[in-house]
């Protein structure tokens, strides 16, 4: 088989975040911005093989057609660790409820949440799913998003959670990691968390990793879902099947998702918005991933994370638009940093960096992607303008291509 090389020149700038990579993205400093000027790249086989100044192109390299990226600024394609992108109907009636003061808990003790979308997803079809959930990857690709982690979570039966982790599984375009979220409410057929969650293990977990479906787990710790102690159960059948993954912890109330995910030494903790000083250092110590979901802060009108006190503390953040139709319907990535930078005061490196090389250890890959290095995927993103144009415009992400594995998407 012929190799497919691709040779990238006429890189005006390319900011690898090297540097942030190697200190696995904790500590970051403007520092981690510097870039390669006049650079080339040159990928094979959708990995990167080669890159650094275009004058030191090695004579092989040189020889093959090239790709002009006609002086423009390069960086690592942008990762989303923290999506529910597969889901059908909207909750419009639910964000009016809430901004005319009723809370989202009482939401779903009358039906409504996650239990409505749960209805909705139900009566669609996989095909159905799947070309909605197309055109959603295809809005993340154009604003330069290479990875995107998707949620199931709207089926909660064995059936309907296949359906949707199969239509996740079809998506293109974008590296999609199909995360396994039955544990994301209880739905009206069982009588307890408990007993629902002994279904999920002993039926949805191994089906789901037989079929290869997903290889991480979810759960929402939260009052009112699934307590701590019944989740660590679940985390722990399915770390035993050899699944990864995340906790929602911590968003509405204190309920110890992110204690629980240090004990078990899970991949991330998400949201994060009610954490104590201790969480804040335990975290810190940890390698959990903190994934922080201002857009969601934004719509449920709440506080946010602590951000600054997570980095100095020397945890790792990564960012993500947590995009669901109840908490956070918006596929805004440029609201997503303007959020980080305004309301939790994070520089533009911080941000940068936490959208790319947090978010790749959040998912697990760090050694596959978020920064542009020898050996990872060839995923980036080529920009329009200048690297501080980034997150500074709402609803406008100044992308003007988007690669994935060396092509063009
Ligand atoms: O991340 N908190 C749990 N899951 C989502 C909300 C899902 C929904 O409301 O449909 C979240 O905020
Ligand atoms: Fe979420």
């Amino acid at each position: 088989m012929a190799e497919a090389l691709e040779v990238f020149r006429g890189i005006g700038k390319l900011v690898s975040l090297a540097s942030a990579a190697a200190r696995g993205g904790r500590h970051v400093t403007d520092a981690d911005l510097a870039a390669i000027e006049n650079a080339a790249l040159v990928s094979e086989n959708g990995k990167i093989k080669w890159v650094g100044p275009e004058a030191k192109l090695p004579p092989d390299y040189r020889k093959k057609r090239a790709k002009d990226l006609k002086g423009r600024v390069v960086i690592p394609g942008l990762v989303e660790p923290h999506t529910h992108l597969i889901f059908a109907g909207n909750r419009s009636a639910e964000f009016e409820m809430r901004n005319q003061g009723v809370g989202y808990q009482k939401i779903a003790e009358a039906g409504g949440g996650i239990l409505a979308t749960v209805r909705a997803t139900r009566q669609a079809s996989e095909k159905q799913l799947a070309a909605i959930g197309q055109k959603r990857v295809d809005r993340f690709v154009r604003q330069g998003v290479t990875t995107i982690e998707v949620k199931s979570g709207y089926g909660l039966s064995l059936d309907e959670e296949l359906k949707m982790l199969r239509a996740a599984k079809s998506l293109k375009r974008a590296r999609i990691v199909p995360t396994f979220l039955g544990a994301h409410a209880k739905p009206a057929e069982f009588e307890t968390a408990d007993t629902y969650l002994d279904y999920l293990i002993e039926t949805a977990l191994p089906k789901v990793k037989k079929e290869k479906l997903a290889t991480r787990v979810d759960a929402f710790v939260e009052k009112g879902y699934f307590s701590a102690d019944s989740t660590r159960r679940y985390f722990l059948a399915a770390k035993k099947l050899g699944f990864g993954g995340s906790i929602h912890a911590d968003q509405l109330t204190l309920s110890g998702g992110a204690r629980l995910a240090i004990e078990l030494g899970a991949q991330s903790a998400d949201h994060l918005v009610q954490l104590g000083s201790e969480e804040i250092a335990m975290l810190a110590k940890s390698d959990v991933t903190c994934v922080l979901l201002p857009s969601a802060d934004l719509y449920m009108d709440c506080a946010y994370p602590k951000a600054k006190e997570l980095m100095a503390a020397g945890a790792r953040v990564a960012l993500s638009t947590d995009f669901n139709p109840g908490t956070s319907p918006s596929q805004d990535v440029a609201l997503v940093g303007v959020l980080a930078r305004v309301r939790m005061k994070m520089t533009l490196a911080e941000t940068l960096v936490a959208y790319t090389v947090g978010a790749s250890h959040a998912l697990g890959l760090a050694k596959q992607i978020g920064s542009l290095e020898k050996g990872k995927a060839c995923d980036f993103a080529v920009l329009t303008g200048s690297i501080d144009e980034l997150f500074l415009d709402v609803g406008q992400m100044p992308i003007h291509t988007t690669y994935s594995s060396g092509r063009e998407i």
